[in-house]
């Protein structure tokens, strides 16, 4: 494979995981804070992914969590076929119970979150410090398994040592647990997002198991779904901050739509109407200032465009900021301003 038409031959084809099926490849990563209701309905109106995911939430508040009120565990009814709700938890039982609420709510399944790396999470025994105990990260699988008969997905890291084999093994103790499909990304625990992944890993984990992989870690440009897919013959690709940058990418890399130069200016205004939709005011403003530097990468003078946008106490406010802004198409970078993928 060499080019982005073959990359989508590639990407648009469908893939079982579990007892069902997902239309394409591409899928959302879960981000907290990011992947939530307004934006996943965002994407939604350009198309072209396979699933998305929810942000983390937390397994044991789930079983009892009002989606009213929830800013995570929320969902629009119509989504929720083709949405996965990732959980953390360090407990099998929880783990257990929250999957069983996700399931009777309708989600097409349950993530497992054992990749985070931030320290609330990791000091609580959740995300990634769950791979310095790989009896009960599989345990919790295990559990999970057993509570469930929708889809059930582990997201995991390298490790807490840059030792690929620690990784290809920890994929056949999820695959062995009962997990019907996996996302790697490959970086250690500590590195966060500040060094470049590791993709031949991906490629380790995938000849491991015999579910599919979905490979994660700095795809921004179509070429990079190239190289990822050549060098880690991985089943599936799994975006995240450049997806929050061009909401629209799904789209683009498997149905090769075209964006116009005013698509900045318009998914903008887009996302402080389905921010206002779902949220009153305030919290609909400190959401779309999330979305922010994210969605300002794509500019050439990002950091000044970011700053200006962001002096906005209102929703009205910001409005007025992105028609200022971005109403005459401001020049954009091939490859997003990284400083800002925070
Ligand atoms: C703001 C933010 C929040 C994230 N939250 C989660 C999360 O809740 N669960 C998770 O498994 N990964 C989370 N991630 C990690 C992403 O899913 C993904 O692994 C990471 O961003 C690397 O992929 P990318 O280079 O495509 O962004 C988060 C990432 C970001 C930037």
């Amino acid at each position: 494979m060499n080019s982005p038409e073959e990359l989508r031959a590639y990407l648009d084809r469908p893939l079982a995981i579990g007892q069902k099926e997902i239309q394409n490849r591409m899928v959302l990563a879960p981000m907290a804070g990011l992947g939530h209701i307004a934006f996943r309905q965002l994407v939604t109106e350009f198309g072209g992914f396979g699933l998305l995911f929810t942000g983390m939430c937390s397994a044991k508040a789930v079983p009892t969590e009002n989606p009213a009120v929830s800013p995570v565990f929320t969902w629009r009814p119509e989504e929720l076929n083709h949405t996965v709700c990732q959980i953390f938890g360090e407990d099998p039982d929880s783990m257990a119970a929250a999957a069983r609420r996700i399931e009777a709510e309708g989600f097409f399944g349950v993530d497992l979150n054992f990749g985070c790396s931030v320290a609330a999470i990791c000091k609580r025994g959740c995300g990634a410090a769950l791979l310095k105990s790989p009896g009960l990260a599989a345990e919790i699988v295990s559990a999970v398994r057993q509570a469930v008969s929708c889809p059930v997905m582990v997201k995991y890291r390298t490790g807490w040592k840059n030792d690929p084999e620690f990784a290809a093994r920890m994929g056949q103790a999820f695959e062995r647990a009962g997990a019907d499909a996996l996302t790697f990304h490959p970086r250690v625990a500590p590195d966060r997002r500040s060094r470049a992944p590791q993709w031949d890993i991906i490629g380790k984990v995938k000849e491991a198991v015999s579910i599919p992989v979905f490979g994660n870690g700095n795809l921004f440009l179509a070429e990079d779904g190239v190289k990822m897919v050549e060098m880690t013959g991985c089943q599936g690709l799994s975006v995240g901050r450049m997806a929050v940058a061009r909401p629209w990418m799904f789209a683009q890399w498997t149905r090769g739509f075209e964006p116009a130069p005013g698509i900045y200016h318009t998914t903008a205004i887009r996302m402080t109407e389905l921010l206002s939709l779902h949220h009153e005011d305030n919290l609909a403003v400190k959401m779309f200032k999330k979305f922010a530097p994210y969605f300002c990468a794509n500019f050439k003078f990002s950091q000044s465009i970011l700053k200006q946008l962001m002096k906005a106490d209102s929703m009205d406010q910001l409005r007025e900021n992105i028609d200022r802004l971005l109403k005459d198409p401001p020049e954009t970078l091939r490859i997003p301003n990284i400083h800002l993928f925070i």
